[in-house]
């Protein structure tokens, strides 16, 4: 499988798609809002932009992206407020929601309809009024350059950095038997491989970003990490799920519904990293500060019904927000 042409989260809004089992990642989405708020607030009053750019990276479809989109409206529309909306002419809103090119993106404007009068319902409830804001797609893949020079105030990405440009390089059939990612009988060589193809790709990521950033500009980014150093048993929702989802994969080879060969050859192009090895990287970067660093925990509930929440199957999982600025 080609990833930057034919991966994709399972389409439309059926009882497995994407937009119906991603309640999780939507949290992370409402734990992170302080830190988008921040980084939108300083935009308005540092950069006091015409036309603010925002862009959601590995937008995926359903409700996320446009929870997202409400929280910067919702900022934009209190600051003009408490600003007495002294400009000449209101500052209006970018949005670009990105995604690799077979996302289902049609999903999402089916969904601007609605959405787009939940603003106007919320912003009516709290007597304020919202930016005029456009919505656009950008397919593509967020580890090749996306958007002009200099022409995007706010990139944000949620649980989307774990995912790698590929399966590490050369990393063959043999080299991690029974295991579809870091498990406890991967050998050292092979979690090196894989912590090597997420640093080449997220120091990609930072170079393309930092040439598309307007200068001042910012970034909220989320990822699924884990707990320590320790890539083995670090812990974290990647870890653990991850070892789960092999067993089960392994008790269909005992049953002989999956071929072993099929098995062992499988590796899933997915990296968790560390809280030290984000830092490291940024810094290595010299293109990013960091500004703020927090490490949260979620409740991994994969239905989406908040009265179930109590009894369901809690794993911890460990996303990283990092919150950054440029320096020029
Ligand atoms: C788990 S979903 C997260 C979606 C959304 N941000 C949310 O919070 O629900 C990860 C998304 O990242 C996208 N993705 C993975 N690699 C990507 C890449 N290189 N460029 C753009 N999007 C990518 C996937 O297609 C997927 O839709």
């Amino acid at each position: 499988m080609k990833i930057k042409l034919d991966f994709h989260m399972i389409k439309g809004d059926g009882d497995s798609s994407y937009a119906k089992n991603s309640s999780t990642q939507g949290k992370a989405i409402l734990s992170t809002k302080p830190m988008v708020e921040k980084a939108t607030k300083e935009i308005c009053m540092d950069l006091q932009p015409r036309s603010m750019v925002v862009a959601d990276l590995g937008c995926s479809s359903g409700a996320n992206t446009l929870l997202f989109i409400s929280e910067v409206i919702a900022i934009i529309s209190e600051e003009t407020h408490a600003s007495n909306n002294n400009r000449e002419c209101p500052m209006e809103v970018q949005f670009f929601l990105n995604d690799l090119p077979n996302n289902d993106f049609n999903h999402n404007f089916q969904l601007l309809e609605q959405f787009k009068q939940s603003i106007v319902r919320d912003c009516a409830r709290k007597g304020l009024q919202h930016p005029p804001y456009y919505i656009a797609g950008v397919p593509g893949s967020f580890y090749t350059r996306l958007f002009p020079c200099n022409s995007v105030h706010i990139f944000h990405s949620s649980f989307s950095l774990m995912w790698l440009s590929q399966v590490p390089d050369p990393l063959d059939s043999s080299m991690n038997k029974g295991n579809i990612y870091i498990g406890v009988t991967t050998p050292p060589l092979v979690a090196k491989l894989y912590l090597h193809q997420f640093e080449k790709d997220f120091s990609q990521f930072l170079q393309t970003r930092f040439i598309e950033l307007v200068p001042g500009g910012k970034m909220v980014l989320t990822f699924l990490g884990r707990k320590t150093n320790d890539v083995v048993h670090g812990g974290g929702m990647m870890n653990t799920s991850l070892e789960l989802l092999s067993q089960a994969m392994h008790t269909l080879v005992v049953e002989g519904r999956v071929e072993k060969e099929k098995l062992d050859s499988f590796n899933l192009p997915m990296y968790g990293p560390s809280v030290d090895e984000l830092k490291q990287l940024v810094q290595e970067s010299q293109l990013f500060d960091i500004i703020d660093i927090l490490p949260f925990d979620l409740t991994f509930d994969p239905i989406d019904k908040l009265e179930l929440e109590e009894s369901a199957t809690t794993i911890t999982g460990r996303p990283y927000s990092i919150h950054e600025a440029i320096y020029r």
